[in-house]
């Protein structure tokens, strides 16, 4: 199967991708039922997000019990029917890891809850409250949390608090404490000796603490930690002992790290060969683009962007992790991250055109592939109203935009219409069914009303379909060193619209070039023009290669020498 380099990841966000049993919820039968369509596309690999048993205030993300399956997605007879089942036919599982903080229901803080001198209390990060001048009870610091708020939560038994980063009942753990980082390695080879692949890392670099706990920002307003949570260097250590008691026992695991901003050397340093951490990471600044420092919720610099700005993010990346030695894992849609033709392209006139042009250049960057589910038709956002939004990130967000940032109603609403995570999280289209054929019963989330022409059945049995694309630029890539492995060469790099690159190994030579803009463009290759380019896979015509080329809307070429 080759090494992780060359594997395309297919993830899934099993509450959203097919119910077998109608009771409008997701399931691994449901998975099970569908791997035929996964195996067509020509992926090897499955990341499954949270499948563990959890109370669902981040849907997943806040575990209960790791050793335990979600009984909403079925039960562990049913993972490892999956697991076997996906084997035989070339597919592996990556599980997602959350190691960062449990759940306030794992059995780990329910016993840290009983009492100050409980052996589990320094499992996790709790602290002394302050008292202001009127006595009053604060909390320790000034942190916010990543989904708004304060990210302390009180003991109901004593005058301390519990950190919190992410929902109120995410609650992290102290890395700091030997018996937690083994805790989590047991988990690890427990999923391992399994079978699995490998993991997905959620968080991984926040898992250090700055000793101290010191005040974020300028002190006084809640402001969020960057500076005392994000890639320490003790979390690398971490990681690095991960590596050596868990990682480097079993042959050839799949990791890949997603991080909090993670920055260029942050990314290297994590996952050089040589390091021994990661194998690979994910980077957020393309997703961020045109939000404030503060995220995707940031509004303050009116998620304006242009094509030149998103080219610039990309060749920085692409140029900057092959020369620090890194390697990036690639994605323009996943569970926390509005539909990348919405996002990047054009949900209306061009969606089809502007989905596979995404889908070309996610396919031939440098760096491991993942796609996310629905992407492969051009599945798009979907307008939600307030009785929709089932993301705790957006409910609550939307209050602190109006209490905190003082915006008026209809504009919060329209922030977090914008980027809520709640578009990746609507049911994959399958057919125009009913429900679009994703459940019998009554759907968890609103299905999108674009089903009855956006689906997996219309798209099969299309021409030129975005799905068939996508087959096809897979199958280019699984027989390609170069574009797997091969270096990055930008070229046109002035232009302010088309983004052009060249993948090469040896021999081997390919030319992409990709309009990133909704409107004409001109692309000046005459730098390359000494190659013999033929085309390969085009988003319009097949046109021959010149030196300068007009470009359509959206229009990508893939050239081969
Ligand atoms: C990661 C996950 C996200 C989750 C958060 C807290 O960012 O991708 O879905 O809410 O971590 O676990
Ligand atoms: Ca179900």
């Amino acid at each position: 199967m080759g090494n992780f380099k060359h594997r395309i990841v297919y993830q899934i966000w099993p509450r959203s991708f097919k119910d077998s049993n109608g009771d409008g919820i997701g399931d691994l039968q449901g998975i099970i039922g569908k791997l035929d369509y996964i195996k067509s596309l020509g992926v090897d690999t499955i990341w499954l997000s949270p499948i563990y048993a959890t109370g669902n205030k981040d849907y997943g993300y806040d575990i209960d019990d790791y050793y335990k399956i979600n009984p909403e997605f079925g039960s562990m007879e049913d993972f490892d029917e999956l697991l076997h089942k996906s084997k035989n036919m070339g597919i592996d599982i990556v599980m997602d890891l959350v190691a960062n903080h449990t759940s306030d229901q794992h059995s780990w803080f329910q016993e840290a809850l009983k009492s100050k001198d409980s052996p589990y209390r320094n499992y996790y990060i709790f602290k002394q409250g302050k008292r202001n001048k009127k006595r009053e009870l604060l909390p320790p610091n000034n942190w916010l949390s990543a989904f708004g708020g304060s990210a302390w939560q009180k003991d109901p038994n004593s005058d301390e608090f519990y950190l919190t980063l992410f929902t109120p009942n995410q609650c992290d753990l102290n890395w700091k404490n030997e018996k937690v980082r083994e805790g989590i390695y047991e988990i690890m080879r427990f999923w391992l000796d399994k079978g699995i692949l490998g993991f997905r890392m959620d968080v991984i670099n926040t898992i250090a603490k700055k000793d101290g706990l010191p005040p974020a920002g300028k002190g006084k307003k809640l402001d969020f930690p960057f500076e005392h949570i994000v890639s320490l260097p003790k979390s690398h250590e971490y990681v690095k002992e991960m590596h050596e008691k868990v990682l480097s026992q079993y042959e050839d695991v799949f990791t890949v790290g997603e991080g909090m901003v993670t920055s260029l050397e942050d990314l290297n340093a994590y996952t050089r060969p040589e390091e021994k951490k990661l194998q690979m990471m994910f980077q957020f600044d393309v997703h961020l683009i045109g939000c404030g420092p503060l995220g995707k919720f940031d509004f303050r610099k009116g998620y304006r962007w242009t094509p030149k700005e998103l080219k610039d993010l990309i060749i920085h990346w692409q140029t900057g992790v092959e020369k620090g030695g890194g390697w990036l894992g690639n994605f323009l849609s996943n569970h926390d991250q509005p539909r990348q033709v919405s996002r990047f392209g054009h949900d209306g006139a061009f969606r089809r055109k502007s989905a596979k042009s995404l889908a070309l250049l996610n396919f031939t960057l440098r760096g491991t592939p993942f796609l996310y589910q629905g992407e492969e038709i051009g599945m798009t956002n979907c307008h939600l109203k307030e009785e929709d939004w089932r993301d705790f990130e957006a409910i609550n967000d939307y209050r602190v935009l109006q209490e905190m940032m003082h915006l008026p109603k209809p504009l919060a609403r329209k922030v977090i219409q914008k980027m809520t995570r709640d578009h990746a999280r609507t049911p994959m289209q399958w057919s125009e069914e009913k429900n679009a054929g994703f459940t019998t019963g009554t759907p968890w989330m609103k299905v999108n009303p674009n089903c009855s022409y956006i689906n997996v059945e219309k798209e099969m049995k299309r021409e030129n379909s975005i799905l068939s694309f996508y087959k096809k630029l897979i199958e280019i890539r699984k027989s390609s060193e170069a574009l797997s492995t091969g270096s990055f060469v930008p070229v046109d790099t002035e232009n302010k619209k088309v983004l052009s690159y060249l993948r090469q190994k040896g021999e081997d030579t390919y030319l992409i070039v990709i309009n990133l803009s909704g409107s004409l463009a001109e692309a000046n290759l005459m730098d390359v023009s000494a190659y013999n380019f033929k085309p390969v896979l085009c988003t319009y015509d097949a046109l021959p290669f010149m030196p300068s080329m007009k470009l359509q809307p959206y229009e990508g070429r893939l050239y081969k020498v």
